[in-house]
Protein backbone atom coordinates (compact mmCIF):
# COMPACT_ATOMS: atom_id res chain seq x y z
CA UNK A 1 0.00 0.00 0.00
CA UNK A 2 3.17 2.37 0.03
CA UNK A 3 2.36 3.83 -2.93
CA UNK A 4 3.82 4.86 -5.97
CA UNK A 5 5.13 8.47 -5.69
CA UNK A 6 3.84 10.09 -8.75
CA UNK A 7 5.38 12.65 -9.10
CA UNK A 8 7.84 13.99 -6.54
CA UNK A 9 9.64 16.64 -7.36
CA UNK A 10 12.92 18.37 -5.35
CA UNK A 11 13.06 21.71 -3.78
CA UNK A 12 16.07 23.50 -1.93
CA UNK A 13 14.62 24.69 0.94
CA UNK A 14 17.64 24.61 3.64
CA UNK A 15 21.27 25.19 2.37
CA UNK A 16 22.07 21.76 2.88
CA UNK A 17 18.91 19.81 2.79
CA UNK A 18 16.11 19.32 0.35
CA UNK A 19 12.34 19.49 1.06
CA UNK A 20 10.19 17.05 -1.40
CA UNK A 21 6.58 17.66 -2.65
CA UNK A 22 4.71 15.18 -3.37
CA UNK A 23 1.58 15.50 -5.40
CA UNK A 24 -1.76 13.77 -4.45
CA UNK A 25 -4.54 13.51 -6.43
CA UNK A 26 -7.85 14.17 -4.91
CA UNK A 27 -11.18 12.38 -6.71
CA UNK A 28 -10.84 11.67 -10.28
CA UNK A 29 -11.99 9.67 -13.35
CA UNK A 30 -15.17 8.99 -13.18
CA UNK A 31 -15.74 10.84 -9.70
CA UNK A 32 -13.69 8.13 -8.38
CA UNK A 33 -13.78 8.79 -4.34
CA UNK A 34 -10.00 8.11 -3.01
CA UNK A 35 -6.87 9.65 -2.62
CA UNK A 36 -3.99 8.93 -5.13
CA UNK A 37 -1.71 7.79 -4.15
CA UNK A 38 -3.09 6.92 -1.02
CA UNK A 39 -0.26 7.23 1.53
CA UNK A 40 3.35 8.42 1.77
CA UNK A 41 6.55 8.65 3.86
CA UNK A 42 7.55 12.38 4.07
CA UNK A 43 9.88 13.97 6.14
CA UNK A 44 9.88 17.51 8.11
CA UNK A 45 9.99 20.09 5.75
CA UNK A 46 8.50 18.20 2.88
CA UNK A 47 5.12 19.46 1.18
CA UNK A 48 1.90 17.92 -0.18
CA UNK A 49 0.11 19.29 -2.71
CA UNK A 50 -3.40 18.55 -3.14
CA UNK A 51 -5.08 18.24 -6.30
CA UNK A 52 -8.56 18.67 -6.35
CA UNK A 53 -10.45 17.16 -9.36
CA UNK A 54 -14.10 17.13 -9.77
CA UNK A 55 -16.94 16.66 -7.64
CA UNK A 56 -16.42 18.58 -3.79
CA UNK A 57 -13.82 17.22 -1.43
CA UNK A 58 -11.68 18.14 1.58
CA UNK A 59 -8.29 17.30 2.78
CA UNK A 60 -9.34 16.70 6.49
CA UNK A 61 -7.81 15.52 9.49
CA UNK A 62 -8.69 12.51 11.51
CA UNK A 63 -6.93 9.92 13.97
CA UNK A 64 -6.31 6.26 13.36
CA UNK A 65 -8.72 5.30 15.82
CA UNK A 66 -11.67 7.19 14.33
CA UNK A 67 -10.84 7.30 10.67
CA UNK A 68 -13.83 9.46 9.66
CA UNK A 69 -14.05 11.97 12.20
CA UNK A 70 -12.32 15.17 12.78
CA UNK A 71 -9.07 15.37 14.37
CA UNK A 72 -9.41 18.41 17.23
CA UNK A 73 -7.76 21.04 15.99
CA UNK A 74 -6.40 19.12 13.33
CA UNK A 75 -5.88 20.61 9.85
CA UNK A 76 -8.96 20.71 6.91
CA UNK A 77 -8.96 22.33 3.57
CA UNK A 78 -12.35 23.26 3.66
CA UNK A 79 -14.94 22.09 0.75
CA UNK A 80 -13.69 22.32 -2.60
CA UNK A 81 -15.71 22.18 -5.53
CA UNK A 82 -14.80 21.75 -9.06
CA UNK A 83 -17.33 21.69 -11.74
CA UNK A 84 -17.84 18.03 -13.65
CA UNK A 85 -16.09 19.64 -16.61
CA UNK A 86 -12.89 20.71 -15.36
CA UNK A 87 -9.98 18.61 -16.83
CA UNK A 88 -6.65 20.29 -15.94
CA UNK A 89 -5.68 23.14 -13.50
CA UNK A 90 -7.21 21.58 -10.67
CA UNK A 91 -7.40 23.61 -7.87
CA UNK A 92 -4.55 22.69 -5.12
CA UNK A 93 -4.17 22.59 -1.13
CA UNK A 94 -0.57 22.25 0.58
CA UNK A 95 0.15 21.21 3.62
CA UNK A 96 3.83 20.97 5.29
CA UNK A 97 5.00 18.09 7.11
CA UNK A 98 5.84 19.14 10.65
CA UNK A 99 7.39 15.53 11.82
CA UNK A 100 7.59 12.42 11.19
CA UNK A 101 4.50 10.90 12.94
CA UNK A 102 1.73 8.94 11.29
CA UNK A 103 -0.93 11.37 10.39
CA UNK A 104 -4.07 10.25 9.20
CA UNK A 105 -6.69 12.15 6.63
CA UNK A 106 -10.41 11.91 5.14
CA UNK A 107 -12.84 13.62 2.59
CA UNK A 108 -15.47 14.76 5.19
CA UNK A 109 -18.10 15.39 2.47
CA UNK A 110 -21.74 13.70 3.23
CA UNK A 111 -20.17 12.87 6.62
CA UNK A 112 -22.00 10.38 8.82
CA UNK A 113 -24.36 9.84 5.99
CA UNK A 114 -24.74 6.80 3.63
CA UNK A 115 -22.89 8.63 0.74
CA UNK A 116 -20.18 9.42 3.08
CA UNK A 117 -16.90 10.34 0.99
CA UNK A 118 -14.71 8.74 4.12
CA UNK A 119 -16.68 5.54 4.03
CA UNK A 120 -16.15 4.41 0.88
CA UNK A 121 -12.55 4.55 1.56
CA UNK A 122 -11.80 8.27 0.67
CA UNK A 123 -9.04 8.24 3.20
CA UNK A 124 -5.40 9.09 2.86
CA UNK A 125 -1.79 8.89 5.19
CA UNK A 126 1.31 10.35 5.55
CA UNK A 127 4.39 8.07 7.66
CA UNK A 128 1.59 5.27 8.49
CA UNK A 129 2.93 2.09 9.94
CA UNK A 130 3.91 -0.42 7.20
CA UNK A 131 2.02 -3.12 5.63
CA UNK A 132 1.31 -6.06 8.56
CA UNK A 133 2.09 -3.31 11.58
CA UNK A 134 -1.19 -2.78 13.55
CA UNK A 135 -1.21 1.29 12.27
CA UNK A 136 -0.92 0.35 8.74
CA UNK A 137 -2.63 2.22 5.81
CA UNK A 138 -4.84 -1.56 5.29
CA UNK A 139 -6.15 -0.92 8.50
CA UNK A 140 -6.89 2.15 8.67
CA UNK A 141 -9.03 2.17 5.15
CA UNK A 142 -10.37 -0.98 6.25
CA UNK A 143 -11.91 0.79 9.67
CA UNK A 144 -12.97 3.58 7.07
CA UNK A 145 -15.09 1.09 5.26
CA UNK A 146 -16.22 -0.45 8.35
CA UNK A 147 -18.30 3.01 8.65
CA UNK A 148 -19.18 3.52 5.36
CA UNK A 149 -21.07 -0.52 5.75
CA UNK A 150 -22.18 0.86 9.11
CA UNK A 151 -23.95 4.44 7.83
CA UNK A 152 -24.88 2.17 5.01
CA UNK A 153 -27.16 -0.10 7.07
CA UNK A 154 -28.34 2.08 9.04
CA UNK A 155 -29.59 4.37 6.51
CA UNK A 156 -31.36 1.21 4.92
CA UNK A 157 -33.09 0.07 8.67
CA UNK A 158 -36.02 2.43 8.69
CA UNK A 159 -37.49 1.75 5.42
CA UNK A 160 -38.69 -1.54 4.66
CA UNK A 161 -38.57 -1.13 1.04
CA UNK A 162 -34.94 -0.57 1.46
CA UNK A 163 -34.50 -4.54 1.56
CA UNK A 164 -36.18 -5.19 -2.01
CA UNK A 165 -35.06 -1.58 -3.62
CA UNK A 166 -31.61 -0.84 -2.63
CA UNK A 167 -31.30 2.25 -4.89
CA UNK A 168 -34.72 3.55 -3.65
CA UNK A 169 -34.86 2.28 -0.25
CA UNK A 170 -32.46 5.06 1.17
CA UNK A 171 -35.62 7.90 0.80
CA UNK A 172 -38.53 7.97 2.76
CA UNK A 173 -40.81 10.93 3.14
CA UNK A 174 -39.97 13.74 5.38
CA UNK A 175 -41.99 14.87 8.53
CA UNK A 176 -40.98 17.72 10.63
CA UNK A 177 -38.26 16.50 12.98
CA UNK A 178 -37.03 14.36 9.39
CA UNK A 179 -35.75 11.17 11.35
CA UNK A 180 -39.21 10.08 13.39
CA UNK A 181 -40.70 9.66 9.36
CA UNK A 182 -40.46 6.20 10.04
CA UNK A 183 -41.13 6.33 13.68
CA UNK A 184 -44.71 4.55 14.70
CA UNK A 185 -46.23 1.48 12.96
CA UNK A 186 -44.66 -0.39 10.08
CA UNK A 187 -47.87 -0.51 7.75
CA UNK A 188 -48.90 0.74 5.07
CA UNK A 189 -47.76 3.83 5.53
CA UNK A 190 -44.33 3.44 7.40
CA UNK A 191 -42.13 5.67 6.19
CA UNK A 192 -44.15 8.67 5.18
CA UNK A 193 -43.74 12.08 6.73
CA UNK A 194 -46.73 13.22 9.38
CA UNK A 195 -48.60 15.79 7.79
CA UNK A 196 -50.57 16.46 11.19
CA UNK A 197 -47.07 17.99 12.18
CA UNK A 198 -45.70 20.04 8.99
CA UNK A 199 -47.49 21.49 5.78
CA UNK A 200 -46.21 20.80 1.99
CA UNK A 201 -48.17 23.76 0.22
CA UNK A 202 -47.94 24.52 -3.53
CA UNK A 203 -46.22 27.54 -5.03
CA UNK A 204 -50.29 28.89 -5.01
CA UNK A 205 -53.23 28.73 -4.48
CA UNK A 206 -53.03 27.06 -0.93
CA UNK A 207 -53.28 23.99 -1.80
CA UNK A 208 -51.93 21.45 0.55
CA UNK A 209 -49.45 19.19 -0.97
CA UNK A 210 -48.66 15.45 0.34
CA UNK A 211 -45.63 15.23 2.51
CA UNK A 212 -42.26 15.94 0.29
CA UNK A 213 -39.61 13.03 -0.06
CA UNK A 214 -36.58 12.68 1.49
CA UNK A 215 -34.12 12.73 -0.71
CA UNK A 216 -30.41 11.00 -0.35
CA UNK A 217 -27.14 11.33 -2.51
CA UNK A 218 -26.37 7.62 -3.02
CA UNK A 219 -23.18 6.46 -4.67
CA UNK A 220 -23.33 3.42 -6.94
CA UNK A 221 -20.90 1.17 -8.89
CA UNK A 222 -23.08 0.93 -12.16
CA UNK A 223 -21.90 -2.30 -14.72
CA UNK A 224 -23.24 -2.13 -17.91
CA UNK A 225 -21.85 -4.28 -20.83
CA UNK A 226 -17.86 -3.66 -20.02
CA UNK A 227 -18.24 -0.45 -18.69
CA UNK A 228 -18.06 0.37 -14.92
CA UNK A 229 -18.40 3.39 -13.69
CA UNK A 230 -19.29 5.66 -10.36
CA UNK A 231 -22.30 7.50 -10.15
CA UNK A 232 -23.37 9.89 -7.74
CA UNK A 233 -27.37 10.34 -7.82
CA UNK A 234 -30.19 11.55 -6.04
CA UNK A 235 -32.26 9.02 -4.60
CA UNK A 236 -35.95 9.06 -4.39
CA UNK A 237 -38.53 6.22 -2.98
CA UNK A 238 -39.29 3.88 -5.85
CA UNK A 239 -35.94 5.00 -7.38
CA UNK A 240 -35.64 2.76 -10.39
CA UNK A 241 -31.69 1.37 -10.64
CA UNK A 242 -29.36 3.80 -11.86
CA UNK A 243 -28.14 1.26 -14.66
CA UNK A 244 -29.30 1.54 -17.99
CA UNK A 245 -31.16 -1.34 -19.50
CA UNK A 246 -28.98 -1.06 -22.41
CA UNK A 247 -26.26 0.94 -23.71
CA UNK A 248 -28.77 2.47 -25.53
CA UNK A 249 -31.63 2.41 -23.43
CA UNK A 250 -35.36 1.50 -24.09
CA UNK A 251 -37.61 3.62 -26.24
CA UNK A 252 -41.13 4.61 -24.82
CA UNK A 253 -43.81 5.97 -26.79
CA UNK A 254 -46.19 8.59 -25.11
CA UNK A 255 -49.19 9.61 -27.19
CA UNK A 256 -49.90 13.52 -26.46
CA UNK A 257 -53.68 14.34 -27.19
CA UNK A 258 -56.32 12.93 -29.85
CA UNK A 259 -59.65 13.62 -30.89
CA UNK A 260 -61.63 15.02 -27.57
CA UNK A 261 -58.47 14.14 -25.59
CA UNK A 262 -56.68 16.09 -23.23
CA UNK A 263 -54.37 13.54 -21.99
CA UNK A 264 -51.08 11.78 -21.72
CA UNK A 265 -51.52 8.24 -23.15
CA UNK A 266 -50.23 6.50 -21.16
CA UNK A 267 -50.05 9.06 -18.48
CA UNK A 268 -46.76 8.03 -16.37
CA UNK A 269 -44.14 5.98 -17.25
CA UNK A 270 -41.20 3.57 -15.34
CA UNK A 271 -37.80 4.79 -17.03
CA UNK A 272 -34.44 4.42 -16.45
CA UNK A 273 -31.26 6.53 -17.58
CA UNK A 274 -30.88 6.67 -21.51
CA UNK A 275 -33.96 5.43 -22.39
CA UNK A 276 -35.83 7.82 -24.33
CA UNK A 277 -39.11 9.07 -24.58
CA UNK A 278 -40.85 9.31 -27.70
CA UNK A 279 -43.89 11.80 -27.19
CA UNK A 280 -46.04 11.56 -30.31
CA UNK A 281 -48.82 14.72 -30.91
CA UNK A 282 -51.76 13.66 -31.77
CA UNK A 283 -54.82 16.21 -32.91
CA UNK A 284 -54.87 20.03 -31.36
CA UNK A 285 -52.11 22.10 -30.08
CA UNK A 286 -50.29 20.61 -27.23
CA UNK A 287 -46.82 20.59 -25.74
CA UNK A 288 -45.13 18.73 -23.30
CA UNK A 289 -43.39 20.67 -20.93
CA UNK A 290 -41.44 19.99 -17.70
CA UNK A 291 -43.13 21.21 -14.03
CA UNK A 292 -42.49 20.11 -10.80
CA UNK A 293 -44.39 18.16 -8.33
CA UNK A 294 -45.21 21.75 -6.15
CA UNK A 295 -46.10 23.75 -9.08
CA UNK A 296 -47.68 21.46 -12.07
CA UNK A 297 -48.65 24.13 -14.34
CA UNK A 298 -46.05 26.07 -14.87
CA UNK A 299 -42.55 25.67 -16.58
CA UNK A 300 -39.67 24.23 -14.35
CA UNK A 301 -37.03 27.02 -13.43
CA UNK A 302 -34.37 25.25 -11.52
CA UNK A 303 -31.04 27.28 -10.20
CA UNK A 304 -31.61 29.79 -13.15
CA UNK A 305 -31.88 26.55 -15.90
CA UNK A 306 -35.93 26.32 -17.31
CA UNK A 307 -36.88 22.51 -17.63
CA UNK A 308 -37.51 20.77 -21.63
CA UNK A 309 -40.49 22.07 -23.34
CA UNK A 310 -41.18 20.42 -26.87
CA UNK A 311 -42.95 24.15 -27.48
CA UNK A 312 -46.65 23.85 -29.32
CA UNK A 313 -46.94 21.04 -31.64
CA UNK A 314 -50.51 21.89 -33.60
CA UNK A 315 -52.33 19.09 -35.49
CA UNK A 316 -54.73 18.99 -37.55
CA UNK A 317 -58.42 17.46 -37.28
CA UNK A 318 -57.69 15.42 -40.58
CA UNK A 319 -53.85 14.56 -39.79
CA UNK A 320 -52.66 11.07 -40.23
CA UNK A 321 -48.98 11.98 -40.11
CA UNK A 322 -47.96 12.86 -36.50
CA UNK A 323 -44.65 14.91 -35.32
CA UNK A 324 -42.84 13.41 -32.14
CA UNK A 325 -40.54 14.82 -29.91
CA UNK A 326 -38.55 13.36 -27.63
CA UNK A 327 -36.30 13.41 -24.20
CA UNK A 328 -33.44 11.75 -22.79
CA UNK A 329 -34.10 10.44 -19.45
CA UNK A 330 -30.97 11.38 -17.39
CA UNK A 331 -31.83 10.26 -13.71
CA UNK A 332 -33.61 8.16 -11.32
CA UNK A 333 -35.88 11.54 -10.01
CA UNK A 334 -39.28 11.63 -11.07
CA UNK A 335 -39.57 13.87 -13.77
CA UNK A 336 -43.26 15.94 -13.66
CA UNK A 337 -44.88 17.67 -17.48
CA UNK A 338 -47.67 19.09 -18.27
CA UNK A 339 -49.23 20.46 -21.27
CA UNK A 340 -48.52 24.42 -21.52
CA UNK A 341 -52.28 25.31 -24.06
CA UNK A 342 -54.70 27.51 -21.66
CA UNK A 343 -56.73 28.25 -25.05
CA UNK A 344 -59.71 28.05 -24.71
CA UNK A 345 -59.09 26.49 -21.27
CA UNK A 346 -56.04 25.38 -19.24
CA UNK A 347 -55.36 21.64 -20.49
CA UNK A 348 -53.33 21.39 -17.00
CA UNK A 349 -56.34 22.64 -15.05
CA UNK A 350 -58.04 19.58 -17.03
CA UNK A 351 -55.63 16.96 -15.83
CA UNK A 352 -53.30 16.85 -18.66
CA UNK A 353 -50.15 15.92 -16.98
CA UNK A 354 -47.25 13.34 -17.27
CA UNK A 355 -45.32 11.80 -15.03
CA UNK A 356 -42.05 9.77 -15.32
CA UNK A 357 -40.57 7.49 -12.54
CA UNK A 358 -43.43 8.97 -10.26
CA UNK A 359 -43.68 6.71 -6.79
CA UNK A 360 -46.55 4.87 -7.68
CA UNK A 361 -46.98 3.54 -4.11
CA UNK A 362 -46.17 6.79 -2.50
CA UNK A 363 -48.51 9.68 -1.55
CA UNK A 364 -46.72 11.55 -4.82
CA UNK A 365 -48.02 9.03 -7.27
CA UNK A 366 -49.23 10.45 -10.93
CA UNK A 367 -52.89 10.65 -9.62
CA UNK A 368 -52.00 12.63 -6.61
CA UNK A 369 -50.37 14.98 -9.23
CA UNK A 370 -53.11 15.44 -11.54
CA UNK A 371 -55.00 16.31 -8.20
CA UNK A 372 -52.62 19.08 -7.43
CA UNK A 373 -52.97 20.47 -11.07
CA UNK A 374 -56.80 20.62 -11.79
CA UNK A 375 -56.86 22.12 -8.05
CA UNK A 376 -54.64 24.64 -8.79
CA UNK A 377 -55.65 25.48 -12.46
CA UNK A 378 -58.64 23.59 -13.20
CA UNK A 379 -61.82 25.33 -13.80
CA UNK A 380 -62.92 25.70 -10.09
CA UNK A 381 -59.57 26.75 -9.35
CA UNK A 382 -59.86 30.61 -10.81
CA UNK A 383 -60.17 31.89 -7.24
CA UNK A 384 -56.79 30.59 -6.96
CA UNK A 385 -54.66 32.17 -9.23
CA UNK A 386 -52.25 34.66 -7.93
CA UNK A 387 -53.80 38.67 -8.69
CA UNK A 388 -52.21 39.48 -12.02
CA UNK A 389 -52.02 36.60 -13.81
CA UNK A 390 -55.39 35.25 -13.28
CA UNK A 391 -57.06 32.33 -16.04
CA UNK A 392 -56.82 34.46 -19.74
CA UNK A 393 -59.97 35.06 -20.65
CA UNK A 394 -58.96 35.02 -24.60
CA UNK A 395 -61.87 32.74 -26.76
CA UNK A 396 -59.40 32.12 -29.96
CA UNK A 397 -59.64 28.32 -31.15
CA UNK A 398 -58.11 26.20 -30.25
CA UNK A 399 -55.87 25.80 -32.43
CA UNK A 400 -56.61 23.00 -34.36
CA UNK A 401 -55.21 24.19 -38.11
CA UNK A 402 -51.81 23.43 -39.29
CA UNK A 403 -50.95 20.02 -39.49
CA UNK A 404 -47.88 20.79 -41.52
CA UNK A 405 -45.29 20.01 -38.29
CA UNK A 406 -41.71 18.38 -38.98
CA UNK A 407 -41.05 15.80 -37.42
CA UNK A 408 -38.03 16.01 -35.06
CA UNK A 409 -36.86 13.35 -33.10
CA UNK A 410 -34.64 14.67 -30.04
CA UNK A 411 -31.14 13.89 -29.90
CA UNK A 412 -30.03 10.79 -28.84
CA UNK A 413 -26.07 11.52 -29.51
CA UNK A 414 -26.92 13.63 -26.22
CA UNK A 415 -27.19 10.65 -24.35
CA UNK A 416 -24.27 8.77 -23.09
CA UNK A 417 -22.63 12.48 -22.62
CA UNK A 418 -25.89 13.69 -20.54
CA UNK A 419 -25.45 10.55 -18.34
CA UNK A 420 -22.29 11.55 -17.01
CA UNK A 421 -23.55 15.28 -16.43
CA UNK A 422 -26.12 14.63 -14.70
CA UNK A 423 -24.70 11.70 -12.67
CA UNK A 424 -22.02 14.16 -11.57
CA UNK A 425 -23.49 15.78 -9.01
CA UNK A 426 -20.98 18.27 -7.29
CA UNK A 427 -20.41 16.34 -4.02
C1 LIG B 1 -17.75 24.20 -17.75
O1 LIG B 1 -19.13 24.41 -17.98
C2 LIG B 1 -19.56 25.74 -17.64
C3 LIG B 1 -21.07 25.80 -17.78
O2 LIG B 1 -21.50 25.09 -18.91
C4 LIG B 1 -18.84 26.75 -18.54
O3 LIG B 1 -19.24 28.06 -18.19
C5 LIG B 1 -17.36 26.59 -18.33
O4 LIG B 1 -16.67 27.46 -19.22
C6 LIG B 1 -16.92 25.16 -18.59
N1 LIG B 1 -15.53 25.04 -18.22
C7 LIG B 1 -14.65 24.32 -18.92
C8 LIG B 1 -13.28 24.24 -18.36
O5 LIG B 1 -14.97 23.75 -19.97
C1 LIG C 1 2.42 21.87 10.29
O1 LIG C 1 2.35 23.11 10.97
C2 LIG C 1 1.57 24.10 10.29
C3 LIG C 1 1.74 25.38 11.07
O2 LIG C 1 1.31 25.20 12.41
C4 LIG C 1 0.15 23.64 10.23
O3 LIG C 1 -0.64 24.59 9.52
C5 LIG C 1 0.07 22.31 9.48
O4 LIG C 1 -1.26 21.85 9.48
C6 LIG C 1 1.00 21.32 10.16
N1 LIG C 1 1.07 20.11 9.37
C7 LIG C 1 0.55 18.95 9.77
C8 LIG C 1 0.73 17.79 8.84
O5 LIG C 1 -0.06 18.82 10.82
C1 LIG D 1 -31.15 15.10 -20.31
O1 LIG D 1 -30.01 15.86 -20.67
C2 LIG D 1 -30.12 16.46 -21.96
C3 LIG D 1 -28.79 17.10 -22.27
O2 LIG D 1 -28.38 17.89 -21.21
C4 LIG D 1 -31.26 17.46 -21.92
O3 LIG D 1 -31.41 18.06 -23.18
C5 LIG D 1 -32.54 16.72 -21.57
O4 LIG D 1 -33.61 17.64 -21.46
C6 LIG D 1 -32.36 16.01 -20.26
N1 LIG D 1 -33.53 15.21 -20.00
C7 LIG D 1 -34.38 15.49 -19.04
C8 LIG D 1 -35.53 14.57 -18.89
O5 LIG D 1 -34.24 16.46 -18.29
C1 LIG E 1 -51.89 27.79 -14.03
O1 LIG E 1 -52.21 28.88 -13.19
C2 LIG E 1 -51.13 29.80 -12.94
C3 LIG E 1 -51.66 30.83 -11.98
O2 LIG E 1 -52.76 31.47 -12.49
C4 LIG E 1 -50.70 30.42 -14.26
O3 LIG E 1 -49.60 31.27 -14.04
C5 LIG E 1 -50.27 29.30 -15.21
O4 LIG E 1 -49.92 29.84 -16.44
C6 LIG E 1 -51.42 28.31 -15.38
N1 LIG E 1 -50.94 27.24 -16.25
C7 LIG E 1 -51.71 26.60 -17.09
C8 LIG E 1 -51.07 25.66 -18.03
O5 LIG E 1 -52.92 26.77 -17.13
C1 LIG F 1 -50.97 26.77 -30.73
O1 LIG F 1 -51.22 27.35 -29.46
C2 LIG F 1 -50.42 28.48 -29.18
C3 LIG F 1 -50.71 28.94 -27.75
O2 LIG F 1 -52.07 29.05 -27.51
C4 LIG F 1 -50.68 29.58 -30.19
O3 LIG F 1 -49.83 30.67 -29.95
C5 LIG F 1 -50.42 29.03 -31.58
O4 LIG F 1 -50.77 30.02 -32.53
C6 LIG F 1 -51.24 27.79 -31.82
N1 LIG F 1 -50.85 27.23 -33.11
C7 LIG F 1 -51.72 27.03 -34.09
C8 LIG F 1 -51.16 26.54 -35.36
O5 LIG F 1 -52.89 27.20 -33.92
C1 LIG G 1 -19.77 21.33 -1.22
O1 LIG G 1 -20.18 20.49 -0.17
C2 LIG G 1 -20.60 21.17 1.00
C3 LIG G 1 -20.91 20.15 2.09
O2 LIG G 1 -21.75 19.16 1.62
C4 LIG G 1 -21.81 22.02 0.69
O3 LIG G 1 -22.18 22.76 1.82
C5 LIG G 1 -21.46 22.98 -0.44
O4 LIG G 1 -22.62 23.69 -0.81
C6 LIG G 1 -20.94 22.20 -1.62
N1 LIG G 1 -20.55 23.14 -2.66
C7 LIG G 1 -21.02 23.05 -3.91
C8 LIG G 1 -20.61 24.14 -4.83
O5 LIG G 1 -21.72 22.12 -4.28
Amino acid sequence: MFAKFTSVSLVALLPFAAAAVYDIQVGGDGGKLEFSPEAIAAQPGDQVVFHFHPKNHTVTQSSFADPCGRKEGGFDSGFIPVPANTTDNFPTWTLTVNNTDPTWVYCRQAAKTAASHCGAGMVFAINCGLDGAPNSFTNFKKSALAVGASLAAEAATPSPSAAADPYGGYGGYGSASGSSASAGSYGKWAGYGDASTTTWTAAYGDVTLPPAPIVQVVTDTVTLDSEVWTTTYSSYPGSPAPTPASAAGNVHKVIVGGPGKLLFDPPHIAAQPRDTIVFEFHQKNHTVTQSSFDDPCRKLVKDGVEGFDSGFMAVADDATEFPTWSITVNGTEPIWAYCRQKTPASHCGAGMVFAINSDEGGPRSFDSFKNVATALNGTAAAANAPSGTGASGATTTDGANNGAMSVNIGSAGAMTLALAAVFSLLL
